[in-house]
């Protein structure tokens, strides 16, 4: 392990370049004229990680974007880990903002400025320049490594179920391990052991079957803006709890030694909130921000369209409206539950002025993990002989669907060990990932691979 460890250390300017280069490439999954860059990744990688002498690479078709495989068996007799994470990113829009090319990466202040630098290139990377280190300072890791890098996580992992189900065998090890999470704070080292889940959906009111003048038809048509707004106004009550009916049945709750876990923790909501320029939070009666934001479920509008958003005024009474909601759920709700609940609620609810759509988009499951594990306790281990104190296990508030699925499909529990900050600004401009973290997040690594090989 202090071979690793100083291999890393000696060569850390060369992974930084190395992972510029990787950035480079804009694997957008979402966007279709990138399909081939996306693709261009995923052979980057593999071509990457052939050079480090790994006993298998593959790069396996899926009826989307590609997975990236790898694996190095050392001894069968030593535990196996599953180390998953995303080559694909989020589109750079709106550009303007970024102060540098999102494709262009630039170190400034000892951040890392690009798209996918810490969601997920960066993190992932982490793992790739770990297992370099093994192998350049006497040999293969000291446990069993199975790598899988997707190329769709941004979109809803949409053909990695059934990639697990049909590599069942492939895909067999003791334990996940993901980097793609956030630190609770700078500096401040924790293990996430909870994500929420989500439930996406999109609802169209229509009124008229094409817009009309206000003037002539106002006051004898309902217009759906007006309607669509106060449906979605309506979906929070005073206490800021969703109106559902139903909707908080299946929750799972805190329970009160989390509860005192979560107060005892270094987190100011009120400041929190200020450093995106919030005037004050706002979370459901009876929680805490910290609360609101990683173990409560929540219902937010994310697009609404529709009428006349042009220069100057235009008297037009449109014939439809349309919004994005999503809800983030806890563990105990399935995507499925609350979809079905956000249907009947429409439909309930919708004027007879009116014919309501509601499309499902898309969803996925939360998760809980043990904290106590074999695994568990070798990350805590690790990442307490880098920051010198105990990592602190926390929740995220954001969603990584395939965790349940690896419970579910290959019986495995996961590690989520990640390394960014939420003042990263993924998936925003200039997202960007401290040079400290990704060191700090290598030397982790090597001595979790080092500590759980010890515990069979
Ligand atoms: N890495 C994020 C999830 C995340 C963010 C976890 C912050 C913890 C803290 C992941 O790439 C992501 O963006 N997930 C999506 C879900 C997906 C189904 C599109 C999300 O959370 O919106
Ligand atoms: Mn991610
Ligand atoms: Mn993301």
């Amino acid at each position: 392990m202090d071979k690793a460890l100083a291999y890393t250390e000696q060569h850390f300017d060369r992974f930084v370049d190395e992972l510029k280069d990787f950035l480079r490439i804009p694997s957008v999954s979402t966007d279709s004229r990138h399909a081939g860059d996306v693709r261009k990744t995923a052979e980057w990688l593999a071509a990457h990680l052939k050079v480090l002498g790994l006993s298998k690479v593959d790069i396996m078709e899926t009826p989307g974007h590609p997975i990236v495989y790898a694996e190095q068996m050392v001894d069968a007799n030593a535990p196996t880990i599953l180390v998953y994470g995303h080559y694909d990113v989020q589109p750079p829009d709106p550009l303007e903002l970024w102060d540098s090319d999102p494709f262009d990466p630039q170190v400034r202040d000892g951040n890392l400025y690009a798209r996918g630098s810490c969601d997920d290139k960066g993190q992932l990377f982490m793992h790739v320049k770990a297992a370099e280190s093994f192998f350049k300072t006497g040999g293969a890791p000291p446990l069993n490594v199975k790598y899988i890098f997707e190329g769709e996580e941004e979109i809803g992992s949409k053909n990695l179920p059934a990639f697990l189900e049909q590599q069942k065998q492939l895909l067999d090890a003791d334990v996940a391990v993901v980097s793609d999470t956030a630190l609770f704070g700078s500096g401040v080292p924790s293990i996430t052991y909870g994500l929420r889940g989500l439930a996406y959906v999109e609802v169209t009111l229509q009124g008229p079957a094409i817009d009309l003048h206000s003037g002539v038809y106002g006051g004898a048509i309902e217009n759906p803006i007006n309607a669509l707004a106060r449906m979605i106004s309506d979906l929070h009550d005073d206490d800021h709890r969703i109106t559902v009916d139903g909707f908080y049945d299946s929750v799972i709750g805190l329970t009160p030694e989390e509860r005192a876990t979560f107060a005892s923790l270094p987190f100011d909501g009120e400041e929190w909130v200020r450093e995106v320029g919030a005037p004050h939070s706002k979370t459901e009666k009876g929680y805490t921000a910290l609360e609101g934001t990683t173990a409560r479920p929540t219902l937010d509008c994310n697009g609404i369209w529709s009428g006349f958003t042009g220069e100057g005024a235009k008297t037009v009474l449109p014939a439809k409206a349309t919004a994005k909601i999503s809800c983030r759920l806890v563990p105990g709700q399935t995507p499925q539950e609350i979809t079905d609940k956000l249907e009947a609620h429409f439909h309930k609810h919708a004027p007879d002025t009116m014919k309501l759509t509601f499309t499902d988009l898309h969803g996925g499951h939360g998760a809980l993990v043990p904290t106590d594990s074999t695994a568990m306790k070798a990350a805590s281990d690790a990442m307490e002989g880098v920051y010198g104190e105990k990592p602190y296990m926390v929740r995220c508030g954001g969603s990584i669907p395939i965790v349940a699925d690896f419970k579910r499909i290959l019986g495995q529990d996961t590690v989520l060990m990640g390394f960014g900050l939420d003042s990263d600004a993924i998936h925003s401009p200039n997202e960007k990932f401290g040079l400290d973290r990704f060191r700090a997040g290598i030397d982790s690594i090597i001595r979790f691979m080092s500590l759980y090989a010890k515990t069979n």
